[in-house]
């Protein structure tokens, strides 16, 4: 694979050129939120011709020409813990096409089944075997490179990067090809804005697991792709074209989510310097502050499921095959739930939130991300001093309506 110095399209591809734009320039959707909350917790949205509540397709991307949005925090929880009523298949039709089927669109029994095996890879005490040498590794190395400048962008820098490092790593990928895997990864996950870019990136990075699955089945290693070759349940074992969408939707899944929170979390402290402090002083308040960040802003705003009847939500009616948006930066935000929703508070009391979606689907990887955030927010309070946001800083704030994340980061630190 190519490296960062070939001159190939590697060396001059910028992912967080193509992030930004994919985040959109939305600042505050929030206030729209509380306004459709407040008229009804369930919308029905018309998004153009050909509708009649359900998908519409042509020869590219298919197109949702309406959907019903739930935005109440009761509702949401009420959809996704019904998975009888609401199926998870509409992601067939927008992730699954890139990906492949991934357990994201499988409903019961076929869910459980898939999940139970690949579960078995994110259980506690493989994660602890990740902590220090691969988590703890790649954060140091990323702050090394810019600890002795007395400043930093903390995107590009470290939030970026990091995760799918980590990714790189667990799948225990050579670290000649990382270049090479980020861009392709960064391409796949765009694939609400280039269709194209986006298939085609999945045939490649099938391709390059084909050859890494071939090889961990001759020498069984120590990483994840030989954990997926061995794990079995009631004696069947996954094979190549199960694991195939399984490493695709890790990227998406566990990449981008976790690069757009660490920064959340990263930009609602640096706002709020009393917090910043606190959470410095009492290392005991640094899993309340990722709670509350992931409540505040969740970097995933939506999920999609389908009705699979007529169904009555919240005195709507959604007839059946409809598609419905679950609003998870709506729930977040509702008033009836959380006290002056809209503030980031570490001391809140209420830290449950709906980030990571709820009942049967609800994420595989949230003990990882959590242990991502812990070692990265750790790591910056240990090695940068007197951590604030660059006075220059050119207009920081947090935006997008798909994803929500800072664009830039620009802080100034102490020197040690
Ligand atoms: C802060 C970071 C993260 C957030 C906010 C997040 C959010 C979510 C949400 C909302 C879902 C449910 C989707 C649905 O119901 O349709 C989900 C599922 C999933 N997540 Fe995460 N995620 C994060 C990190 C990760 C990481 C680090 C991994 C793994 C490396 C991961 C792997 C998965 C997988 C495999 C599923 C599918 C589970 C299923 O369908 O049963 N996620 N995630």
């Amino acid at each position: 694979m190519a490296s960062e110095q070939d001159g190939s399209p590697e060396a001059s591809y910028d992912p967080m050129a193509q992030f930004a734009e994919l985040a959109g320039d939305v600042r505050d959707p929030y206030s729209m939120f509380a306004g459709i909350r407040a008229d009804s917790p369930v919308l029905h949205v018309e998004l153009g011709a050909g509708s009649g509540g359900r998908y519409r397709h042509d020869d590219k991307a298919p197109r949702i020409s309406s959907l019903f949005a739930v935005t109440s925090h009761e509702l949401a929880q009420q959809v996704l813990t019904d998975n009888v009523r609401f199926s998870s298949a509409a992601n067939a039709m927008t992730i699954g096409q890139v990906m492949g089927r991934t357990i994201l669109e499988m409903d019961p029994p076929e869910h459980q089944r898939h999940r139970a095996l690949v579960a078995k890879a994110f259980r506690a005490r493989v994660l602890d075997q990740w902590s220090d040498p691969i988590i703890g590794a790649t954060v140091s190395e990323l702050i090394d490179a810019f600890a002795g400048d007395g400043h930093a962008d903390l995107i590009p820098q470290l939030t970026f990067p990091f995760p799918v490092r980590v990714i790189a790593r667990i799948l225990g990928l050579p670290e000649a090809d990382w270049p090479r895997f980020l861009h392709l990864s960064t391409q796949l996950i765009a694939v609400m804005r280039n269709w194209e870019g986006a298939l085609a990136a999945s045939r490649e990075l099938r391709g390059y697991f084909g050859e890494i699955i071939a090889d961990r089945r001759r020498n069984t290693r120590d990483d994840l792709v030989s954990q997926l070759i061995s794990a079995e349940v009631d004696g069947r074992r996954l094979s190549d074209e199960e694991i195939y969408p399984f490493l695709l939707l890790l990227l998406p899944a566990g990449a981008e989510t976790t690069y757009r929170s660490s920064s959340n979390l990263l930009f609602g402290l640096l706002s709020e310097p009393d917090q910043l402090e606190a959470v410095r002083a009492d290392r005991g308040l640094v899993p309340p502050a990722i709670e509350e960040a992931l409540r505040w802003e969740t970097p995933l705003l939506t999920v999609a499921r389908s009705a699979t009847e007529d169904v009555e939500l919240g005195g709507v009616r959604i007839p059946a095959g409809s598609f419905v948006a679950v609003s998870l930066g709506a729930a977040n935000r509702d008033p009836e739930r959380y006290p002056d929703p809209d503030a980031f508070n570490v001391g809140r009391e209420d830290k449950q939130h709906i980030s990571f979606g709820d009942g049967a689907h609800k994420c595989l990887g949230m003990h990882l991300a959590r242990l991502e955030m812990r070692v990265l927010l750790n790591a910056v309070l240990d090695r940068l001093p007197g951590l604030r946001l660059d006075p220059d800083a050119d207009d920081p704030h947090i935006h997008g309506l798909i994803f929500r994340s800072p664009p830039n980061l620009p802080v100034r630190f102490d020197l040690a």
